[in-house]
């Protein structure tokens, strides 16, 4: 049916790769591209592996993708395309350690493959090169928002962030059994760079006692009055969740880039041992927030983004990023998508409520 219809329309060629650090949903996508440009639209979709990487090397990597390629892709983690953090075109490293600048060879392999444009799935970072792509070389440009941090400007949420937290909810789940087991400070620590959405969402759901986030720079003593209160009343443990760019009262914001070199989970449950004379455990999330398989609701978000995406190519609206707002499909500009970070907003309701049920964010009065 899909296949008779399209043979009367424009065919178009368009490229997509997946940007930054992989997450559940990003095959999702692909998929949802695939189902409507390829089989729906008739159009020919070429996969670039490893974000910009596989048009700059001096080989290309590069497949058209069909219907066999995203077979059982709705679930799979990952990214069938492969991925990288360090493929910026304008900065392309050498094994020398002198980066390049080989953001025209993306427009020139581009035309060679007959690309009309491409459709890119990333986060801050890869929306910021391919605003400056579609700037400098005008190469056209479709933005897809992926990351578990949920911290891209011009959408309510990103893919990845619901499945980030699920897994976060059922981590602090099983460690609330073992901390009321042993009378312990259970800390469990969350990716999230300079945005504390997943520790704020996991904390609520899960229970916590305390949420420590980038936003709310905290002091432990408060922490640690409210583990002392809750023993006080008979209750022995306590849960705290901590975000990895959370940050001491009066401490230096820490560089992004070096976030995965830290472990503030680690001297938060040491110092609050030490305040409370509790005995305390820490637990490092990391990766397992990136891994496995997307949440129902992630799933129908990635489809929902790939299927607008197809309709913006469609419709000859490039360079701009495809986005949810009140739960209505819509875009922005990439300028607007590139534009900076987001961070939880602490007038909003999450906190409000996370305040009013007494959990506490290291910011109380001592
Ligand atoms: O942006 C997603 C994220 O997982 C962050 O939460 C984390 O700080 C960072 O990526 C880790 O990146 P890398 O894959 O370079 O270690």
């Amino acid at each position: 049916m899909g296949q008779q219809r399209h043979r009367h329309r424009h065919r178009h060629t368009v490229a997509i790769n997946t940007g930054g650090g992989d997450c559940p949903g990003l095959n999702a996508v692909i998929r949802a591209v695939v189902k409507r440009g390829q089989l729906e639209l008739g159009w020919k979709i070429i996969g670039i592996e490893d974000s910009f990487d596989g048009l700059l090397s001096d080989e290309m990597r590069v497949r058209e993708l069909d219907r066999a390629s995203i077979a059982g892709a709705l679930t799979k983690g990952g990214t069938i395309l492969g991925s990288t953090n360090r493929g910026n075109p304008f900065r392309y490293g050498r094994r020398d350690g002198n980066a390049i600048d080989l953001s025209k060879r993306v427009a020139t392999r581009l035309k060679e493959l007959g690309c009309e444009g491409l459709i890119a799935l990333g986060g801050d970072g890869t929306m910021a090169i391919c605003h400056e792509l579609s700037q400098r070389t005008g190469v056209k440009i479709v933005g897809v928002p992926k990351t578990i941090d949920n911290d891209l400007t011009g959408t309510d949420t990103t893919f990845g962030f619901n499945s980030a937290v699920e897994f976060a909810t059922q981590a602090v789940d099983r460690l609330h059994s073992t901390a009321e087991s042993h009378d312990r400070i259970m800390v469990v620590e969350v990716m999230g760079r300079n945005a504390g959405f997943i520790a704020l969402h996991c904390g609520v759901a899960g229970g916590a006692d305390a949420i420590l986030i980038p936003e709310v720079p905290f002091d432990l003593r408060a922490v640690a009055n409210k583990i002392l209160e809750r023993k006080a009343m008979g209750r022995y443990f306590s849960i705290i969740v901590v975000s990895e760019g959370a940050r001491a009262k009066g401490s230096e914001p820490s560089d992004s880039k070096s976030l995965r070199l830290r472990s503030i989970g680690r001297s938060v449950a040491a110092e609050l041992s030490e305040m409370t004379g509790i005995e305390s455990r820490d637990t490092v999330l990391g990766y397992l927030l990136r891994g496995g398989i997307p949440s129902a609701y992630d799933r129908i978000l990635a489809t929902r983004l790939g299927n607008h995406a197809c309709s913006l190519v469609e419709a000859g609206n490039w360079d701009r990023m495809v986005a949810i707002h009140a739960n209505e499909m819509s875009s922005v500009s990439l300028v607007e998508a590139a534009s900076g970070t987001k961070q939880v907003d602490l007038g909003g309701d999450l906190v409000a409520t996370a305040r009013g049920v007494g959990i506490v964010f290291g910011d109380e009065e001592i």
